[in-house]
Parts: structure tokens; sequence; C-alpha cells
């Protein structure tokens, strides 16, 4: 019989949270569990959660263990693994990320220039504290990791806590592998799922590339791939719980003109603000972000159905929808605790991997998972677009954490100044004054 796992959810007030949890629920065969721990420094937010999740624990698994705590002890004394999805400063600091640029001409995102660079300032010191609380209550347990912005989390696990258990991740591969098979399935009439594909793909978090998609059973079919995207991006119908919303079905229709720019690869949706930063700038309403897309739709929806189930006492009406995200994330926890080697990409050291890149990039690329962890499968050289993109980002996610280890400001400065979304050192610097405040009370002190 396999051995079964105790899983930290951290961040337990996430909207993620109840999806993860009913996805645990759906692989015990595969990955047994007997204890299911939410953490959270917000009480209040987790409680609405986690009290519709242990009705539903009740209903679904009453043998495992579940229970909730804002107490670090508690919470991480015992585990096996930690899956962890915080968001700090809320949706109320999102806004501000994705607000301020906009008023300067500038891309307002989650996780990709200036605003991803607040939101990175923010999430590296909580990131860290989780890891140090794992150290110290349960040593031997792997994080998995999830909190974005996930390209700066991981160059500053790498930089600070180097050698630990922790791994990063990313949904976006998953979402757009599970896009890629529903538009293979509707081009041949035979039904693929993510799963049947072995793929080849390089670059930094929300930064990279397809090179090559083969079926497991030895068929290439990037052409196929290739000719769906280059007449409509990634616009399948594929469910995806996640990124239903219009600005989502855009952002995946806007990769045809990435692919145009290079058609010998499959890009990553998140190029576009990269290589798009006006056009992307001229759609936004500096007044409505995807923050208050997602409090309007998401946030309301989730905690929607968490205030019901916990008024009717049951889940046996109304159920949370999993997202592509949860799959991922057990996939990863089995290949660890099973040692199955499954191929996965990950965000992980370079080590030469990428032969002409520093090896000292945190880069996301395929690699073998098992009990000791992820072994990189090697990239090769990468084409001078890519690698003159790449270095750039790089840098500016090195600047950032520099930044905050050294409390930079000239060094983050410099970060904003580099970002290929910022067109001069002197808006960069306005957009940095006016984050800089809006963040007190989450970065470092900067000098
Ligand atoms: P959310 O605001 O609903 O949930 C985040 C939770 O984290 C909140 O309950 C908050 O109180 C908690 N939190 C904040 N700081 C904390 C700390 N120091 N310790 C413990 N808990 C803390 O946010 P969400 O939209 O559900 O997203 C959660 C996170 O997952 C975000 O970072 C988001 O960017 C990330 N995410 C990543 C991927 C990926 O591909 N890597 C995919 C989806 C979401
Ligand atoms: C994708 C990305 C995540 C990101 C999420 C944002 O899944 O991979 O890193 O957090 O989208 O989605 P949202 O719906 O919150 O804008
Ligand atoms: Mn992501």
């Amino acid at each position: 019989m396999k051995q079964s796992s105790a899983i930290c959810i951290a961040g337990g007030g996430s909207t993620y949270t109840p999806g993860i949890v009913l996805m645990l629920l759906d692989n015990l065969d595969r990955f047994p569990i007997s204890r299911i721990t939410l953490y959270d420094n917000n009480e209040e937010r987790q409680a609405k959660l986690a009290k519709a999740c242990a009705i539903m624990m009740k209903e679904k698994a009453p043998d495992i263990v579940f229970n909730w705590t804002s107490d670090p002890q508690t919470a991480f004394t015992g585990i096996d693994f930690v899956m962890a999805h915080i968001r700090v400063g809320l949706y109320e600091m999102r806004e501000k990320d994705e607000k301020i640029p906009l008023k300067y001409g500038v891309v307002g995102q989650e996780t990709c220039g200036p605003g991803g660079i607040a939101y990175g300032m923010r999430s590296i010191g909580p990131v860290i504290e989780i890891a140090d609380y794992m150290e110290k209550y349960s040593p031997n347990a792997w994080l998995l990791n999830y909190s974005n912005p996930a390209s700066i989390v991981a160059e500053a696990t790498r930089r600070l806590r180097p050698g630990k258990h922790i791994i990063n991740i990313c949904d976006m591969p998953v979402a757009l592998e599970t896009m890629m098979a529903a538009a293979l399935s509707e081009r041949t009439g035979k039904t693929y799922t993510r799963k049947d594909f072995e793929v080849r793909y390089y670059g930094l978090n929300h930064f990279g590339w397809w090179t090559d998609i083969h079926t497991k059973d030895g068929k290439d079919v990037m052409p196929i791939l290739k000719d769906y995207i280059k007449e409509n991006g990634f616009a399948t119908n594929a469910k995806d719980f996640q990124h239903k919303d219009a600005s989502w079905k855009e952002t995946y229709q806007k990769a045809k003109d990435i692919y145009a720019l290079d058609p010998t690869t499959i890009p990553s949706t998140y190029l576009k603000y990269y290589l798009f930063p006006d056009e992307v700038v001229a759609h936004s309403n500096p007044a409505y972000t995807r923050a208050n897309e997602v409090m309007e739709g998401r946030e309301k929806e989730v905690f929607g159905i968490a205030e019901r189930i916990i008024a009717k006492g049951t889940a046996k009406e109304d159920t949370f929808a999993v997202g592509v995200h949860a799959s991922f994330i057990v996939d990863l926890a089995c290949a660890i605790r099973y040692n199955t080697k499954e191929r996965m990409l990950l965000i992980v050291e370079n080590n030469g991997a990428i032969a002409n890149l520093d090896d000292t990039a945190m880069v996301e690329i395929p690699c073998l998972v098992g009990s000791s962890g992820a072994e990189a499968l090697t990239v090769g050289k990468i084409p001078s677009f890519q690698l003159g993109l790449i270095n750039e980002q790089l840098y500016v996610e090195k600047l950032v954490v520099e930044a905050w280890i050294e409390g930079s400001y000239g060094k983050l400065w410099q970060a904003l100044t580099l970002s290929k979304t910022v067109p001069s050192a002197s808006v960069a610097k306005k957009i940095l004054d006016e984050l800089m405040e809006a963040n007190k009370e989450y970065w470092p002190t900067l000098s």
C-alpha cells in the first residue's frame, strides 16, 4: 500500500484552495492523504472557505484529518508537502500594481512589468518565512510554491535558501497544453489530452516558447498546432475554470500575433505584455483592471459557493470548480512521493541546460521529477531573438531580488528601467516612487 501524505495548503483563504482540496480528494487512489491543514495569516478570510471545505471533507473523506489555523507551528508540524499560493497584500494591492503603471502609460499586470516587480518585492519575505517554518517544524517536507510572481520568487529562493526542498511552478504551460490538445482533437477528429504530449519548451516563467511537441506515440504535431495557432491563437473551447473571462480569451487569441514574430516556435501568452505593450495599454481601462474583474468574478463566485455550503450544511448541491492548476500539483507531489520520474515543466536553476544562458538563471524547462526533486533536461543553445529577450528579463528579475536583499533603491530603479515594458529611466522613477509609497507596509526600506 502507498504511504499517505500530510498536506499543508498555505494561503488557505485563496480562491484556488477549494479546487485544490477537491482535486486532492479526486486523486486519493494515486495520492493517499492522511491530513489536510489550511494555513493563512488572515484568519477571517480563511475561515470562510475552511468551514465550507470542512463540510465537503466530512461528506467525501471523513477519515482524513482536516483543520485550519494561522499558527505556524500547528500548520507546519508533521507535514510532507506544503502547497503554497499566498497573495501578499491581497487583491487590494494587486489593483495598485495594475493601476499605478497605467497612469504613466505602462502595462499594469500582476506578474509582468512594474506591477510584477512590486508584487515580487512583497512576496519574497513571506515565501521565505514559509520555507523557514518548514525548516523548523518539518525539515524534510517539500515546498511546492506557485505564489506569484513565480520567477522572482524562484530567484529569491535560489539566493536565500539554496539547496532546500523547494520547487517553483506555474500552471500556464499546462493550461496552454490543455488548449493545444483540444485544438489537435478538433483538427484530427481524435481525442487528445495534455498527457498525450511530450514537449520541448524553454524560457523564464511567463516568458517561454515551445520548440517541439510530439505525441507519446511519436507523431510530430507541431505543424498542425502551428497552423491552428497562426489562425486562431489558443482560442479553443477547452473548459478552463481559471481562465474563462473575456480578457483571458483576448489574451489567448493574441497569441497568433506573438506567433507571427517567430513561426518556428509556439509562444507563451504572457509575451504579449513585452512584445505588444502599446496595444495592451491602449486596450486597458485604468479605472477597471483585471484585479477588479477577479474581485467581481472569481472571488465573489468562490466565496459565494462557500457561504451557500455553510448555510445549507452540505456540499452535495453546490460544488467548487477545479482548475488546471490543481491537477498539475497532484502530479508533482506524486512524482516526488513515489519517485515516478514524470516529465514536467518546472522552474529550476539553469546549470547549463540552456547552454548560452547564465548558469544561475531560474528557467522554466522540462524536468524529470523523482524523490530527490527535479532533474533538468538539456535544452542546448537558444536563438538570438529569445536569448536577447530572456537576458533582458532575467536581469530585471535578478535586480529585483538584489534590491530586496540589499534594500537598494538604485537597483530597483535599474530593474524597472531595464524592463521592456518601461520606456525610460524617468518614467521608471515616477512609477517606482508611487509604487514604493503604496507598498510601504510590505517592502523593505529602500535607500
Ligand atoms: P487570494 O488573495 O484569493 O488568496 C491568497 C491568500 O494568501 C489570502 O487568503 C491571503 O490572506 C493569504 N496570504 C497572504 N499573505 C500571506 C502570508 N504571509 N502567509 C499566509 N497566507 C498569506 O489570491 P488568489 O487569486 O487565489 O491567488 C493566490 C496566489 O496564487 C497568487 O500569488 C497567485 O498569483 C497565485 N497563482 C499562481 C499560479 C501560477 O501559475 N504560479 C496560478 C494561479 C494563481
Ligand atoms: C495564470 C498564470 C498565473 C496567474 C493567473 C492569473 O494561471 O499562470 O500565474 O496567477 O493566470 O489569473 P487571474 O485570473 O487571477 O488574472
Ligand atoms: Mn503562472
